[in-house]
């Protein structure tokens, strides 16, 4: 079995674990996505079941990544490889770590140009473009800004840059210090754009569309949208968090440290629905539906009509990149690791390469919304492709073979040192979740919609 301390550094404290998971967990899938997919399907019942999708399929999943991170100590592919060999296991699973690795890479590629339109709109709103903005003012500024191409490859470039900048710098000294400081402002923030959307939205009929359950609504391809999406926002599936649990320290619970994880990403992504949808219904032009540009449709209008609004705004967007970027840099921990451990390679020089990868990927999603608008694969765009797989396929599927590995083949004792419980009601909620609900939840979705969308 490994050392207890991994070669690429240590968590100084359960609390910097828990900020650097959170940073990692809170990003653009709680701000920009969560909201937008809400609105394409239909709303409360979705958001019922995403919910549901976090407790007991999410929750879980995630103790079990850490756990693993922390019994192997070093990148995903090579914890697995010593776990596989620990256990006397079939090498087949250590695929959960190159499969994380290449969905790490889809997602990053879109990732950084989404990101890039939030640095974008840091200097939109700083220079006052949105300034007693209404629906149509908002919604052509979106639509002028995505039919320029350079334009906004101009800011994935610079989104890019500084992720790898930061990744290039080692995730401690890198990272900690703005997760420490940028996270907590974000939040107050949020609930600030809560309280406008209170007074000046339509917030009695957000509720109701975030929080009626109307089962009809609901199809098992939205089903599968929510599960995907519960992966994505907690960052499972693809290693990041399996990556961050090798830098944890022994003595720290996994469970309680899990929990509050979940419960803050649940918290930022209700309270941006609850910033964006009272506007949605209160301006005229806007609807829930909108799409990928709903963020940059809705809040812009908030800040453009308050004393002030430009430069809380632009602070609000700048908070947003912030968010976005302790995302990016844990899709590229697992990939990076490997290469280091792998070839001993400096840290910087795999950075470097990287990200030039996946900048290059990510031409296709800045041409998705432009040039290449027409051309389709099955009727989805280069973007929408490489969303689809990463985050309806390869995420859930990642935590199927995840919860399977740990909760049926991994050594028992393995499991337990790394718990700190072998038995209780304690383990048996854990035991009962990683074993059952949760591949059982995941390979239903996945069944059920594929039978869908053939009958
Ligand atoms: N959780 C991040 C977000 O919600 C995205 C992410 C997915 C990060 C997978 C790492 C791994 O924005």
């Amino acid at each position: 079995m490994a050392d207890d301390v991994s070669r690429h550094g240590m968590w100084s404290s359960r609390l910097l674990f828990v900020l650097a998971a959170t940073g990692s967990a809170v990003g653009l899938g709680n701000i920009w996505k969560f909201p937008y997919i809400t609105g394409e399907n239909g709303g409360g019942a979705f958001v019922l079941v995403y919910l549901i999708c976090i407790a007991a399929i999410g929750i879980p999943v995630m103790m079990a990544e850490v756990l693993l991170g922390r019994a192997g100590r070093q990148s995903p592919i090579n914890t697995l490889r010593t776990l596989v060999k620990d256990t006397g296991a079939s090498s087949f699973w250590t695929v959960i770590g190159w499969m994380g690795v290449l969905a790490g890479f889809l997602i990053l590629s879109y990732y950084a140009v989404i990101a890039g339109w939030a640095v974008s709109y840091i200097f939109r709103l700083a220079g006052g473009a949105f300034a007693g903005a209404d629906g149509a003012v908002s919604t052509a500024i979106f639509g002028d800004f995505m039919a320029s191409p350079w334009e906004v490859l101009l800011w994935h470039t610079v989104f890019m840059i500084a992720t790898i900048f930061i990744v290039a710098r080692g995730v401690v000294r890198g990272l900690q210090v703005a997760v420490r400081w940028l996270m907590p402002i974000l939040l107050v923030l949020l609930l600030g754009l809560v309280g406008y959307a209170a007074i000046y939205g339509d917030f009695a009929r957000a509720l109701e569309f975030l929080f009626t359950f109307d089962a009809s609504k609901l199809s098992w391809s939205g089903t599968l949208t929510a599960m995907g999406h519960a992966f994505f926002t907690l960052s499972l599936g693809m290693g990041a968090i399996m990556a961050y649990g090798a830098y944890l320290q022994s003595n720290t619970s996994i469970s309680s440290t899990v929990i509050t994880i979940g419960t803050l990403d649940t918290a930022v992504a209700l309270a941006a629905g609850l910033a964006i949808f009272p506007i949605v219904f209160a301006v005229e032009g806007l609807v829930p539906g909108e799409g990928v540009g709903l963020m940059f449709q809705t809040l812009p209008i908030a800040f453009g009509n308050l004393p002030g609004g430009s430069i809380l705004g632009a602070l609000f967007f700048i908070l947003v990149s912030f968010a976005a970027i302790t995302s990016a840099i844990s899709l590229t921990e697992p990939a990076l690791t490997y290469l280091v451990e792998q070839y001993n390679a400096k840290r910087w020089r795999v950075a470097i390469s990287l990200g030039v990868f996946c900048w290059l990927l990510g031409i296709g999603t800045v041409l998705s919304f432009n040039t290449w608008s027409d051309a389709k694969l099955f009727g989805l765009t280069f973007f929408e492709v490489v969303d689809y797989l990463s985050y309806k396929v390869m995420l859930p599927l990642g935590g199927l073979l995840i919860a399977v590995f740990v909760g049926w083949v991994l050594a028992r004792r393995t499991v337990v040192s790394q718990l700190g419980y072998g038995d209780g009601k304690k383990w048996s909620l854990w035991e009962t979740g990683i074993a059952f609900v949760a591949p059982a939840g995941i390979v239903i979705v996945f069944v059920y919609t594929i039978v869908q969308s053939f009958g």
